[in-house]
């Protein structure tokens, strides 16, 4: 990790500069005084997009025809057992790919909350366990799932081979003859194809990169116009607030999980285990990294999974949820349980340490946010928002597949 690095060329004196602007009335332009400190911080924030490098472990990353078949498979309703359930009922593009609900309801209601699908190439563990490893393997569980789509490998394959658009992708993306395939290699492959086309679904320049490149780069730039109570909110969540320990980096999220003491008791006396479940699953699923149908000769991808063990601590521990986009996805946290931003910034302001695990998160103590602290918080998370940079890939109508180019 390389986040703590100084790249400044003149960041005394931009300091120093800022500092006297921001002595004056508050204009559209002003910008606060950082520290060094501060700006090698946030330059640990980006640049945004990270490079696209293919997944190693799916031969379809980055194929056009893959992405394709995975957009119309995504909006297809006829992937559920009954016809009545696509990923866009739940993954709406409108709402930042959620349902806006506070937890999922399938075939059945599900206990936890929909989660956004943007930037998830990046990604290093999927659902809100972590019980997925790459991002086809996640694609598979909606769609096996008795909860929700109810399907399986059969029932795809046949709606590959009847479907004469879906069939000619198909048979475009595989080296392998469709009769000759399994109905598991059938399913394997479309959600292959479904994970090509979420890895498109990338966000562009928020009005917070913006501002972080018009910083570092120095006095001499002109000054972007973000607004002053969300450079007070951005000095909290690198400062006081420390929610970059754990919210780190361009897509702020350190990957992994944690506890923050939301509560996890799913009623009837059952409890979501977090983490701890996830793992168990990574575990035994025929669809990880160390499986069959890795496409990753080297199975160098792999070796995240391999060295997992199970430890007491997992338990009630959920993935740290990059917050990019995070202002379009409410409600929040892996159970739906807070309605608004405003929430959630209450909830680390007063938190009941009670709640958190004895050998969990030392970090998090009550911050005690002013009114105006909480809300420049809020200003500044609202700020991590930015259109998708490809929307055509979800609007666009289909050209109908040609078996020859
Ligand atoms: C019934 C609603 C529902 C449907 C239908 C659904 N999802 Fe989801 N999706 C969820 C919920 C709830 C989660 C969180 C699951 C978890 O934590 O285990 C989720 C998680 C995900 C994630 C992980 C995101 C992350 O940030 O880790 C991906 C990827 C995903 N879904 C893709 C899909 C695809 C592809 C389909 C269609 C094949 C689909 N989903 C269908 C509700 C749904
Ligand atoms: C100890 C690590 C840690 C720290 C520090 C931390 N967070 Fe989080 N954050 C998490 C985890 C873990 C979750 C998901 C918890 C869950 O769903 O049970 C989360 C969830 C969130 C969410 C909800 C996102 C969503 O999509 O549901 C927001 C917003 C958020 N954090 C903002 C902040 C802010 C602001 C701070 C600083 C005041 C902060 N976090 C500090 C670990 C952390």
């Amino acid at each position: 990790m390389n986040w703590t690095r100084l790249n400044l060329v003149d960041g005394f004196m931009w300091s120093f500069m800022a500092g006297i602007v921001s002595c004056g009335t508050a204009n559209a332009g002003d910008v606060l005084p950082f520290d060094d400190q501060e700006r090698a911080l946030i330059e640990s924030h980006g640049p945004w997009p990270p490079a696209f490098v293919k997944d190693p472990s799916n031969r379809l990353s980055g194929n056009q025809s893959a992405i394709e078949l995975g957009r119309l498979l995504f909006f297809n309703r006829r992937l559920a057992v009954d016809g009545t359930l696509s990923c866009a009922t739940c993954h709406r593009p409108a709402t930042g790919f959620t349902d806006g609900l506070k937890t999922a309801v399938g075939r059945s209601n599900l206990p936890r909350n929909t989660p956004g699908l943007v930037n998830l190439r990046w990604a290093r563990w999927y659902g809100w366990g972590g019980g997925a490893d790459s991002l086809w393997a996640q694609s598979i569980r909606p769609i096996v799932a008795p909860q929700e789509m109810a399907s399986s490998g059969g029932p795809i394959k046949r709606l590959l081979s009847v479907d004469k658009n879906l069939a000619c992708l198909y048979n475009k993306t595989s080296a392998v003859n469709f009769d000759e395939q399994t109905d598991e290699q059938v399913l394997v492959g479309a959600a292959k194809a479904l994970a090509a086309f979420q890895e498109t679904l990338v966000t562009g320049a928020t009005p917070f990169d913006k501002f972080r490149i018009a910083l570092l780069a120095g006095p001499s730039n002109p000054t972007t116009k973000y607004p002053l109570n969300a450079q007070r909110g951005l000095k909290l969540f690198i400062g006081k607030g420390q929610c970059n320990l754990c919210h780190f980096g361009p897509l702020f999220t350190n990957g992994e999980f944690g506890d923050i003491g939301i509560p996890f008791f799913i009623g009837n006396g059952k409890v979501d285990k977090g983490r701890y479940g996830g793992l168990q699953n990574l575990k035994t699923t025929r669809f990880s990294l160390t499986g069959i149908h890795s496409d990753d000769a080297t199975k160098q991808s792999a070796l995240k999974v391999r060295h997992l063990a199970l430890q007491d601590r997992n338990w009630g521990e959920f993935k740290v949820p990059s917050l990019r986009n995070v202002a379009e996805t409410a409600p929040y946290m892996h159970n739906g349980s807070l309605a608004s931003l405003a929430d959630v910034v209450r909830h680390y302001s007063e938190i009941d340490e009670e709640r958190l695990h004895v050998d969990g998160e030392k970090i998090l103590k009550p911050l005690r946010l002013t009114e105006r602290e909480s809300s420049d918080l809020v200003a500044f998370l609202k700020t991590l928002s930015a259109p998708l940079l490809q929307t055509t890939h979800v609007t666009r109508r289909s050209p109908v597949c040609s078996p020859v180019n």
